[in-house]
């Protein structure tokens, strides 16, 4: 402990791919600590649990009766994070939940009601929220830099082989994982959310192009947004060899391209017309590992959570954020199923 602040215990449920991200970003948090994982895999959580010199619990009531946890990661499969978290908060633990929430709107609320009911703070990881690029667009469009938003475009081509989807049985699966969208595109279609408002209709087409899988590895949406701006959402896990997540803004005084969590380019009002490229990337180093980077940018989320709890506020990324995201990401696919545009109530 640095301070006569309160430390912070961590326990993480799924020892997997995401979870050692959680451990590295809670070992950069002052007074967080990993205090114990639990997996239901044979041998996983004891094995993570000996590379980072905490407890493995043989399951989640061991781990949920630790006095010294506080805090749950659920980085389990997205289909099992309401019933994971919803025990967790029933166990008085505040939550850093992976994205997406859940898979399903009824999942999602059963999580919020759960956390609401037992008084315990949620947040939905959407770690590049925490991107230097992302904070500083946040701020540009909080001071109006670009006008009146008209035009918005949120793309993720990336490129997932068939080993991927093979790799686990719950990947590629309707009822734990959801597509390309859910599972890769969510991360931009949370942004644009975020830097849009509220989205009032989606129009889409899914395909599965590339893989042998039942979810979709190809979605592309136009949305309406409240305000009356309009705009894309394109994702895909098929778009060989895969391309930076990219977010692009536009309003009646300049446009904001921003690539992987950095603005690649920006013009407003008279300089718009020149083209002036306003490459800052170089305000979080362009020579930066990205790993170091999104380690960051979790580690900044957790830290919020951990102030959230001290200073008795909602978390910046909250459980209606989550669910915010994940209702967008429905739409496209009732869409994508229907053939016909699908209205959102845009709050
Ligand atoms: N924020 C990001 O950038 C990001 C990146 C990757 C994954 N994720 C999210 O993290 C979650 C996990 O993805 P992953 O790639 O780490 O998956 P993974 O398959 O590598 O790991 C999941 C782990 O959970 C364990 N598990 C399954 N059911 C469990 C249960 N009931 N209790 C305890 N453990 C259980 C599995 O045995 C496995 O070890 C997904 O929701 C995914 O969307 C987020």
């Amino acid at each position: 402990m640095t301070s006569g602040a309160e430390e912070h215990g961590f326990g993480i449920v799924g020892t997997g791919v995401i979870a050692a991200m959680h451990a590295a970003a809670i070992a950069t948090v002052p007074r967080a600590r990993l205090a114990a994982v639990t997996d239901v895999a044979g041998g996983a959580a004891a094995a993570f649990a000996a590379a980072r010199g905490c407890a493995a619990e043989p399951g989640l009531d061991q781990l949920l009766a630790r006095p010294d946890v506080d805090v749950v990661c659920v980085c389990v499969p997205s289909g099992l994070h309401a019933e994971v978290g919803v025990r967790a908060a029933r166990a008085g633990k505040h939550l850093v939940v992976e994205k997406p929430i859940d898979v399903t709107l009824a999942a999602a609320d059963r999580l919020i009601e759960a956390a609401r009911a037992a008084g315990v703070a949620l947040t939905v990881i959407s770690q590049h929220r925490f991107d230097p690029g992302l904070i500083e667009l946040k701020r540009l469009l909080g001071d109006g830099a670009l006008g009146r938003l008209v035009l918005a475009e949120a793309s993720t081509k990336w490129y997932r082989t068939q080993a991927y989807y093979d790799s686990a049985a719950w990947r590629g699966t309707w009822a734990m994982d959801g597509g390309s969208l859910m599972n890769q595109g969510i991360h931009y279609v949370d942004l644009l959310r975020w830097c849009m408002g509220p989205v009032t209709e989606v129009t889409a087409v899914c395909a599965t192009q590339a893989h042998q899988v039942e979810v979709e590895d190809t979605a592309l949406a136009i949305v309406r947004f409240g305000s009356g701006a309009v705009g894309t959402i394109l994702s895909s896990t098929a778009a060989y060899p895969g391309f930076p997540q990219r977010l692009e803004i536009t309003g009646t005084d300049g446009t904001v391209i921003v690539e992987d969590g950095r603005i690649v380019r920006r013009a407003f009002g008279a300089q718009a017309t020149a083209g002036v490229p306003g490459d800052d990337a170089g305000a979080v180093g362009a020579g930066a590992d990205p790993a170091a980077i999104e380690v960051a940018s979790h580690a900044a989320q957790i830290a919020d959570l951990l102030a959230a709890v001290e200073e008795g506020r909602a978390p910046a990324v909250d459980g209606q954020a989550g669910r915010d995201a994940l209702e967008i990401v429905r739409a496209v696919y009732e869409s994508a199923r229907t053939g016909a545009p699908v209205g959102l109530t845009g709050s």
